[in-house]
């Protein structure tokens, strides 16, 4: 695959005159000028584009004047999409090349100018065997000492490097090019499912990684980790479930805290590098759905965590969601941000989240910038589960988008729609943003579980000070069904509410306690149920619990458990099975796929940083069918993110329905738009060579959408 390398001995050479009009050096100094760091906003090396994740581009050749006259300049083809894969890749430029990755996860270099592939990698030449996983893959790492210029990236459970210029795995990183992800995690065992999705930071000779996980308890712990670039060793590890004498670890059930999986880093995290401190934003605890084995607040999960880059030791944190049931994980990297409030200067970081607020923080200290309040919510019913008293609420920003599901919001475009999403309302809750799961009715979970925010993240210009966020606005139903594999459930029921007095073997404690072994000679199934409804003498009642509940406790005790082999009941009795499951993913839509919400279903919004206050918010994206009914502004759902620059473009594809967009920055006002191949479920970038400005998008489809194959970039005509 390695062809012809002709523009590698000319990195810089092609850094124009023109450049130093387009960069902007950021100052920052003030008062604390060993920090002072200047941020060139034309070198987008970096997941999220410049090294401080901003998407902002300080290039200007594109602007609101001539961006109508955007056409393709060249497109990639990878020619490796399958009927559902998806290209989530933000990529990245170094010097003349473009560097990204594939629907099958292989890595490619191209000529920027060109499109012309340099180089690609398949990770299997170094891995064997047959691409196994079905991942995605945000975007590639970058490093250099010298003449020595790696890629890092991940490749399922797998961290690699190879050579920038040629391709070649680098073998003398970690074992002959590759790390294992599910070692030195510090557990004892290392079978995970692990899929690192986003690509680390880069910071002296560290790559800071987290990693994607499952979401039921077989998870591993989310723990964030360095490696060394050059050997692929791991350097330090921060527990983001604290092991005992670690901060953080009262706030689990110490009982079955080394068992407990997830607050893991999936979204990418954002370096301050004059200051060395990593932000990292961290997902939900396993099991997602339903905490009975993790009572507490469960730090460090939905945790913005601030760690020492050179250490990996906590300089503060932030939890969001605390003892989360709703996967309210934070989606993306968070955006240094640099706002003026009440006539000073503050470094801030501003972390968005699928809940529909942004979270703003001093950078050294994480005090927030506006009033964070603990507020009472609602309590949880489910059993087994203690909900958390409180919920932080943000003052400021104003909130991206609707936070509540309520009466006015039910679909009713039609009359049709409207009967159809209140039908399946009749044993809905609603109206309550943090109502919840239930173990009898459904939940309509808003914002819903894609966001809110999600993984394409936020742009921030630093010189307006405004946060660019798009958003999905739709409703997903949440139901709760007890574990079908109940002779564990049966088991854990049975310990919740009869264990104490029965005792945990069932043999009770005669004549005082009956014992419970053997009932099926003087019970049946209803005998036993209405017993346990009636209760019977200081036997108490049990009309509490819900019916289904009963009946796997029926079941447990009138057989399951004798008839169980004993030998497998020991051997299970070590694993975890959560007492209630998620029925599935599922969005709240009319049987036409309809959204079971009045739109907008996606949204755009500028917020300005300073005041906290919205700027703007428009619909984002359109649907045809509807269109032609006469509906319009509907935006539809996006995945994929903005980027903002100072020739006053706010770029963005990410929309269902395959078009990439540029706004007027200040406005809203659409100023262009172009249909992709297929939908841009991405985050563009931008980037100059030859001394033309490029934009390019990934356009992988998927999510419901037609998968593509394609890179396409867009420039001015010559
Ligand atoms: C507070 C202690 C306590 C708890 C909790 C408790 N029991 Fe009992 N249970 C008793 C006592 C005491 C009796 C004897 C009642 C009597 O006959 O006067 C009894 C009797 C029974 C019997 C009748 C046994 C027989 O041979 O007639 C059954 C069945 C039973 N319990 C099941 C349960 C189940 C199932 C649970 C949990 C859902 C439970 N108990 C929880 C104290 C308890």
């Amino acid at each position: 695959m390695i062809q012809s390398l002709p523009f590698l001995g000319s990195k810089f050479t092609q850094m124009t005159l023109k450049k130093s009009l387009f960069v902007i050096f950021l100052l920052v100094t003030f008062s604390c000028s060993q920090k002072a760091r200047e941020i060139d906003y034309t070198d987008w090396s970096h997941y999220g584009g410049p090294e401080d994740g901003s998407r902002y581009s300080a290039l200007t050749q594109i602007n609101k004047e001539n961006v109508s006259q955007l056409q393709v300049a060249w497109t990639y083809h990878t020619g490796d999409a399958t009927e559902r894969s998806q290209i989530q890749c933000q990529p990245i430029l170094v010097g003349d090349l473009l560097y990204g990755t594939t629907p099958k996860l292989h890595v490619f270099a191209l000529n920027a100018a060109t499109g012309e592939e340099i180089w690609r990698f398949d990770p299997f030449r170094v891995l064997g065997g047959e691409n196994s996983w079905a991942g995605t893959n945000r975007g590639v790492s970058y490093w250099e000492e010298g003449n020595e210029k790696r890629i890092l990236f991940t490749a399922g459970n797998w961290l690699m490097a190879v050579n920038a210029l040629t391709g070649e795995p680098i073998l003398t990183f970690g074992d002959q090019g590759k790390v294992d992800l599910r070692k030195d995690l510090d557990t004892e065992l290392e079978d995970f499912l692990i899929v690192s999705n986003s690509p680390g930071v880069v910071f002296e000779d560290k790559l800071i990684l987290g990693m994607r996980l499952s979401e039921g308890l077989d998870a591993a712990p989310g723990h964030i980790r360095a490696y060394n670039v050059k050997t692929g060793k791991r350097e330090w590890i921060f527990h983001t479930i604290p092991q005992a004498g670690e901060a953080g670890h009262e706030t689990w059930d110490p009982k079955y805290i080394q068992n407990m999986g997830g607050a893991n880093n999936w979204a990418g995290m954002t370096l301050d590098y004059g200051r060395g401190i990593v932000f990292v934003p961290t997902g939900s605890a396993t099991y997602d759905f339903w905490g009975g084995y993790r009572n507490g607040d469960n730090l460090y999960a939905n945790s913005l965590l601030a760690l020492d880059a050179r250490t990996g030791k906590r300089i503060w944190h932030f939890q969001a969601v605390h003892h989360d049931v709703w996967d309210r994980d934070f989606p993306a990297n968070p955006n240094l941000i640099r706002i003026k409030k009440d006539g000073k200067w503050i470094d801030a970081v501003a972390q968005i989240s699928k809940q529909g607020y942004t979270y703003v923080f001093d950078r050294e200290t994480g005090k927030p910038i506006w009033p964070i309040v603990e507020t009472p919510v609602t309590q949880t019913q489910m059993p087994g589960e203690v909900s958390s008293k409180t919920q932080p609420i943000p003052s400021l920003p104003e909130p991206f988008m609707n936070l509540v599901y309520a009466e006015k919001n039910i679909l009713n475009l039609t009359p049709e729609w409207e009967s159809d999403i209140r039908s399946q309302l009749s044993n809905a809750i609603f109206g309550d943003t943090w109502a919840p799961p239930h173990p009898e009715k459904s939940l309509v979970l808003f914002p819903g579980m894609d966001g809110g925010g999600e993984w394409g993240g936020a742009s921030f210009d630093p010189e307006s000070q405004t946060l660019y966020v798009n958003a999905n606005q739709v409703p997903w139903l949440i139901e709760m069904t007890p574990n079908a594999s109940f002779g564990q459930v049966g088991q854990s029921i049975y310990t919740n509410y009869c264990g104490n007095c029965h005792g945990l073997d069932r043999k009770g404690n005669p004549p005082s306690i009956p014992s419970l072994i053997d009932l099926k000679k003087t019970y049946s199934p209803e005998t036993l149920s209405l017993l346990l409804q009636k209760g019977r003498g200081a036997m108490p009642s049990f009309s509490h619990i819900s019916a289904e509940e009963r009946g796997i406790l029926v079941d447990y005790l009138l057989g399951k458990a004798d008839a169980e082999n004993k030998k497998e009941l020991e051997a299970e009795s070590s694993k975890l099975y959560p007492r209630y499951y998620m029925k599935g993913y599922k969005q709240l839509i009319t049987k036409e796929g309809i959204y079971g919400s009045n739109p907008p279903w996606g949204l755009l919004t500028a917020i300005d940083m300073n005041t906290g206050l919205k700027k703007w918010q428009i619909p984002l994206g359109s649907i045809d069918s509807l269109k032609a009914m006469g509906i319009e502004n509907t935006g539809i759902e996006n995945y994929g993110g903005p980027v903002v620059t100072a020739g006053g473009l706010l770029f963005i594809a990410a929309t269902k329905d395959a078009k990439i967009r540029a706004f007027d920055k200040e406005t809203g006002k659409l100023l262009w738009e172009a249909q992709l191949p297929a939908a841009g479920h991405a985050t563009p970038a931008v980037y100059e060579r030859n001394g033309k400005q490029f934009l390019v998008i990934a356009c992988g489809g998927g999510k419901g959408t037609k998968s593509g194959d394609a890179y396409v970039a867009f420039a001015l005509p010559d």
